[in-house]
């Protein structure tokens, strides 16, 4: 995904959107651009972060009250200076800046191409912009109108600002599956894929719908849908502060979202579990809660570390609500012919709300009549709001590329949803059901303690930090564990990781373990802890290293990994709450040892809005 920031009012734009530019770096770092309109359009754009931008555009001028800037994670053509956005139309009449894709933009090239245009980037974005000016000046419409039409042309996803100096006291915002928000200040407006630059001049946002067209003057703003009819214009509160958005004192947001845990689990479980009646009650899924009880199969969508939640998830709905649950992929379910109907549930699960193939499956489980709920983290994502009902994550905003607090606030919420579903079908007796939330409320102190022991996840990773591969193994609810360890370590530090389920380690893993191999067990006491053992034994007679992650008191291990990370006691069921932390902090130190950039790993995007 990319970041759009826009500005229309009195003030001076480019510091704005410079400051905009630097909250969304998270969505997209591989070039950055800005537009400022004043009478003519300046643009300036490089390949980089923001603050090679910010030093290019240094010294030169950027007077103007309407502008606009994007940073961008390059879809179409490689990142640099031509290929950044803004682009502008042939004649210089339209300047776009543009997140999505254009899928039908080389037959669209093409045509405009026999016209006699001319383009001077491999952007889909271009074509966008040329088309725009093409229609203008053969069809003598409104800006406006050749935007609408344009758009009508357009088979893909946009969220689209574009200014003209046809008409330079207009900025338009258009939006069809990649979000932007408008927020409402005095005689001034605000645009952004997300509310990250808007939140520090004003909490009223209007969030776009598909299809929608905003005509932005600095004193009023219309609503249209793309056949010009005028839409209602529905003014939401945000509920986010600046503080939120700053490291902190952190060196890195990752860490910051990695030690806000305790805090982030407890918002999630807060205020939704009364003791006194010993009931869970989750407002949003109120009004489906009846069906989601008696449903006879869930299946679960969801896409990299949210996925792994989903599978903590499986673990725990079928242990204590005996419902199965199926855990796909968002992106091969979207494009097989899944049997889905309307006895099914089906829970998309997404930090950002923004995922486009989550959002295709969600779409596909809509039309095959299926029950659609959602785990979400930001609130009034395009998730949030495809879903028929569902509940928010309180994480907070996580602005690591690397998926930290939203993980744990997913299994929260996947565990109260399993406890809440095991009460009401009578399968958890009251002792359980107590034992179970006693066990959640102790979750963040717990963690607390793991990060009590970030030292001596530092002298790990200090000694595994020029590895090749690593190798992660957990069995049960501890798998998924496995698999979020290796994600972590492979996005940040750029080893390569595999998780696997302990047991099929013989079934071909194994032939990779030598003395260069480290293997990460999570091997806390439960169920299958002789058999984890057992696999233990089997790494160290072929002298692979073992890290591994034990339950508190364990002498039994101690004898034979080379390190072992002591955790609290938990229930079997919550321990991926925990479990997963010292393996988070593992992955940021090796990370931040090799030289990487830990915030915005390469190639990454915090969230993938184009399939
Ligand atoms: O926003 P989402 O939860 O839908 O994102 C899904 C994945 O792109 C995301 O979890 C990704 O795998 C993380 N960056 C991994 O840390």
């Amino acid at each position: 995904m990319c970041g759009i920031v826009g500005y229309i009012g009195t003030r001076d734009a480019y510091p704005v959107l410079i400051k905009g530019l630097k909250r969304l770096e998270y969505r997209g770092y591989d070039s950055a651009g800005v537009a400022l309109l004043n009478g003519d359009t300046t643009i300036y754009k490089k390949k980089g972060k923001v603050s090679e931008l910010e030093d290019y555009v240094r010294g030169k001028e950027t007077k103007s009250t309407i502008g606009m800037g994007h940073t961008r994670w390059a879809t179409h053509g490689e990142p640099n200076d031509v290929n950044a956005h803004p682009h502008q139309s042939e004649k210089g009449l339209f300047t776009i800046i543009h997140n999505g894709i254009i899928e039908n933009y080389s037959v669209l090239k093409k045509t405009l191409m026999d016209q006699g245009m001319k383009f001077y980037s491999e952007t889909d974005t271009e074509v966008l912009a040329n088309l725009i000016e093409y229609i203008y000046t053969s069809e003598d419409v409104s800006v406006e109108v050749a935007i609408s039409l344009a758009l009508q042309k357009v088979v893909g996803a946009f969220g689209l600002v574009a200014i003209s100096s046809e008409d330079p006291n207009l900025m338009i915002a258009a939006r069809r599956s990649s979000p932007l928000v408008i927020g409402l200040g005095n005689n001034e407006y605000f645009i952004a894929s997300d509310a990250t630059p808007i939140v520090e001049y004003t909490d009223r946002v209007i969030y776009l719908n598909n299809d929608d067209i905003a005509l932005i003057r600095r004193d009023e703003l219309i609503l249209k849908n793309l056949v010009s009819e005028t839409t209602k214009v529905n003014i939401k509160t945000l509920e986010m502060s600046i503080s939120e958005m700053e490291k902190q004192g952190y060196e890195h947001f990752m860490l910051k979202e990695i030690f806000e845990q305790p805090r982030s689990i407890m918002d999630t479980f807060r205020g939704r579990i009364q003791t006194e009646t010993n009931e869970i009650r989750l407002g949003g899924l109120l009004d489906v809660k009846d069906q989601l009880v008696n449903a006879k199969r869930i299946v679960v969508i969801a896409c990299g570390t949210s996925w792994h939640a989903g599978l903590v998830g499986e673990y725990l709905i079928e242990d204590l609500a005996r419902i199965p649950v199926e855990v796909e992929y968002a992106s091969e379910f979207r494009y097989r012919n899944p049997m889905i109907g309307p006895d099914d549930v089906v829970l998309a699960i997404s930090q950002s709300g923004e995922t486009a193939d989550t959002l295709a499956a969600i779409q596909l489980a809509r039309e095959a009549g299926a029950l659609v709920l959602g785990i979400c983290n930001v609130a009034g994502s395009s998730i949030s709001r495809e879903t028929h009902a569902g509940v928010y994550t309180h994480a907070g905003i996580e602005i690591g590329v690397a998926s930290t607090k939203s993980f744990t606030a997913q299994v929260t919420v996947l565990t109260m949803m399993a406890i809440m579903i095991g009460k009401e079908k009578g399968l958890l007796s009251e002792q359980r059901f107590s034992q179970l939330i006693k066990e959640l409320y102790a979750v963040p102190a717990k963690i607390e303690k793991i990060l009590e022991l970030n030292d001596e996840f530092k002298r790990i990773a200090e000694i595994y930090k020029d590895a090749s591969n690593a190798l992660y193994l957990g069995r049960g609810v501890s798998f998924p564990v496995a698999l979020e360890g290796a994600l972590k370590l492979k996005e940040i530090s750029y080893i390569h990781a595999e998780g696997y389920p302990a047991a099929e380690m013989k079934h071909g893993p194994i032939a990779l373990i030598d003395a260069n191999m480290p293997v990460v067990f999570i091997a806390t006491m439960d169920g299958s802890y002789d058999k984890i053992v057992n696999n233990i034994q089997e790494v160290k007679a072929r002298n692979g290293e073992v890290i591994a992650i034990v339950t508190e008191g364990d002498t039994i291990i101690r004898e034979m990994a080379d390190h072992v990370i002591e955790i609290p006691k938990s229930d079997e069921s919550l321990v991926s709450l925990t479990a997963v932390v010292p393996l988070q902090l593992i992955a940021y130190h090796i990370a931040l040892m090799r030289g990487c950039n830990v915030d915005q790993p390469r190639n990454l995007a915090k969230s993938v809005t184009v399939e």
